[in-house]
């Protein structure tokens, strides 16, 4: 009788922990499939932004941003690019200048909208030959990820030629990067969004083409 007593506790006891094993898998599914929900939201909502407040992020938000930025997969995991955060105002004005002048000398527009905080993404041209490639996808994982916590963002271009002026290419030096090895990709500007939020355009037809 007590084996029998023994073995029904045994019984009660493996069925209990069957059952909240159960649960927790379903949770952690749950879980999952919010998280892949709300990637989907975010790559499909996130819009370039062309007008900012004066608001400088919090830091951990933007070191966040660049961590996502340093997940981006690489060539043969190179990682070939960088990032430069800049945030102090006067270097970014410098940026700013810099890349309007790339249009003429007298263009006086902010390229960067306002935005108060630019993520410059250069890349090593001879740490692998998919430099240009791998610097794309930082890019664009800069940009998602501002969206998803929350910040706007959009890519300027020129980068390139900025930093393949004497004062871009001051600025590399100063930070001990080899302004002779590393080509301008980006910038992902950063910051909150000032008026309305832009609603994304049609998608061209005949974008995705299937083999079935
Ligand atoms: C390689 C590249 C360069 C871009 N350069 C600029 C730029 O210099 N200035 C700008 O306002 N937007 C720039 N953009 C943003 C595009 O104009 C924008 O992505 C496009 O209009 C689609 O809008 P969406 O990002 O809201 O979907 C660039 C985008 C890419 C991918």
């Amino acid at each position: 009788m007590k084996r029998l007593l023994f073995i029904l506790t045994l019984a009660v006891i493996a069925a209990v922990s069957s059952c909240s094993n159960k649960k927790v898998a379903t949770n952690e599914e749950n879980k999952n499939e919010t998280i892949m929900n709300t990637t989907m939201q975010d790559l499909l909502t996130r819009r370039s932004i062309r007008s900012y407040t004066d608001e400088v992020p919090p830091r951990e938000v933007i070191e966040e941003i660049c961590k996502a930025g340093t997940y981006a997969p690489t060539g043969m995991n190179k990682q070939a690019p960088i990032i430069i955060a800049v945030t102090n105002r006067e270097v970014r004005d410098r940026l700013s200048k810099l890349n309007g002048a790339v249009f003429g000398p007298d263009n006086d527009r902010d390229p960067f909208y306002g935005a108060p905080v630019v993520l410059v993404v250069l890349a090593d041209t001879t740490a692998a030959f998919t430099w240009k490639e791998d610097g794309s996808l930082v890019m664009g994982n800069l940009l998602n990820a501002a969206h998803a916590k929350g910040l706007g963002s959009c890519w300027i271009h020129r980068a390139k030629e900025v930093f393949e002026t004497e004062e871009g290419k001051a600025i590399l030096t100063d930070l001990g990067i080899d302004a002779n090895k590393y080509v301008g990709i980006g910038n992902c500007i950063l910051g909150y969004v000032n008026g309305d939020y832009p609603e994304a355009k049609p998608r061209k037809e005949n974008y995705v083409y299937w083999i079935e």
